[in-house]
């Protein structure tokens, strides 16, 4: 089961190889092994993300640099390019370590990959792209998760498909693939008892869970028609994140005028007994991330101060749809329509 859900899944990534593994953190954790991030890494990440696009990083003594977005949630390029350009001109005359750029395709949406690659290019840094949350996304035509050095997928429950918890790691590469495939594996040496010669992991997926993925693959088309209902219901009633061509809708972003606006909001849906979260707290704002360095800002810290992610899931129905609709109202902020 899990050869065949890496088939299929390594097919949709557009990739030669996909590892399985038993989260995206996992996978992300692999690729830094992989690349061998230590301390003398320059690991730059958008700040509007989920903490597990730098948490294998930091835990390898890599201190991120953070930058933010633009008014799509999409990495802003030009910060970017300055956050390269000054990594490359700071790390001159080092030998040790890299200049790494973890991207994000915040909510299922992708950035522009095609100047991310440049850029990071221009700059030799390694450019890996955190797919987790863009299943099913395209770029330019092209499947998310076929952007960069190699890339990340997730497949945990509250995904746009799931195996309950999984995720995997996406190459062109041979030598990665089974590089990670082993130290998924405790790293394990082909002999007749246990031999190591390095010490790996415990990530591999199991076949029960791999079983589910294929389940789910076979659903995604539904679940994306799914997704772009609820977003198109919303859009016509909310202001909304600005669209990107080829998203998968995994969440639908609702912008209020301000973050008394947001309170109200979140405020109404739990007195309905609907959940709905906040947008994810920039990283550069966590306290544990504090004094990292960060390019900009302002506009990760306005979407989170304003933002509301609307119940998004697959089994929304129509009813459903109309009991969220009915707390969206006419709270005087920008939101109404
Ligand atoms: C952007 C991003 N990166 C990484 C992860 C980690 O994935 P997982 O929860 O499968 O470890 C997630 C989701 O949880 C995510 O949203």
């Amino acid at each position: 089961m899990v050869d065949e859900f890496e088939r299929r899944i390594a097919a949709l990534a557009g990739r030669r190889f996909a590892v399985a593994v038993s989260s995206g953190t996992a996978a992300i954790d692999l690729l830094m092994s992989e690349l061998g991030v230590d301390p003398s890494w320059t690991v730059i990440a958008p700040t509007l993300t989920f903490i597990a696009t730098v948490g294998p990083a930091w835990h390898r003594g890599a201190k991120p640099v953070f930058v933010d977005c633009d008014a799509s949630g999409c990495v802003d390029l030009t910060l970017l390019a300055k956050a390269l350009s000054d990594a490359r001109r700071e790390r001159r005359g080092t030998k040790s370590g890299g200049i790494l750029y973890i991207g994000v395709d915040l909510y299922g949406r992708c950035c522009d990959h095609g100047a991310i690659a440049a850029l990071c290019r221009r700059h030799g840094a390694v450019f890996v792209n955190d797919a987790a949350e863009a299943v099913g996304a395209t770029w330019n035509g092209l499947p998310s998760g076929s952007a960069g050095f190699a890339s990340v997928y997730s497949f945990n429950g509250n995904k746009i498909f799931t195996t309950s918890g999984g995720g995997a790691l996406l190459t062109d590469d041979p030598g990665v693939a089974e590089r990670a495939r082993k130290r998924s594996q405790q790293s394990r040496e082909p002999f007749p008892w246990y031999q190591h010669e390095e010490v790996g992991y415990n990530y591999r997926m199991s076949n029960i869970l791999a079983s589910v993925g294929l389940a789910q693959l076979a659903k995604l088309p539904r679940i994306l028609k799914a997704r772009a209902r609820n977003r198109a219901f919303y859009a016509a009633r909310c202001r909304t994140l600005p669209s990107v061509e080829g998203e998968n809708n995994w969440l639908t972003v609702a912008l209020l005028g301000s973050s008394a606006g947001r309170d109200a909001l979140l405020s109404r849906l739990a007195a309905a007994n609907i959940e709905a979260r906040h947008v994810w707290k920039p990283l550069h704002l966590q306290p544990v991330f504090a004094g990292c360095r960060t390019y900009g800002g302002a506009v990760a810290e306005r979407l989170f101060e304003t933002g509301v992610c609307l119940p998004s899931g697959t089994g929304l129905t129509s009813a459903d749809r109309r009991r969220i609709a009915a707390c969206l109202g006419d709270d005087g902020t920008e939101s109404a329509r």
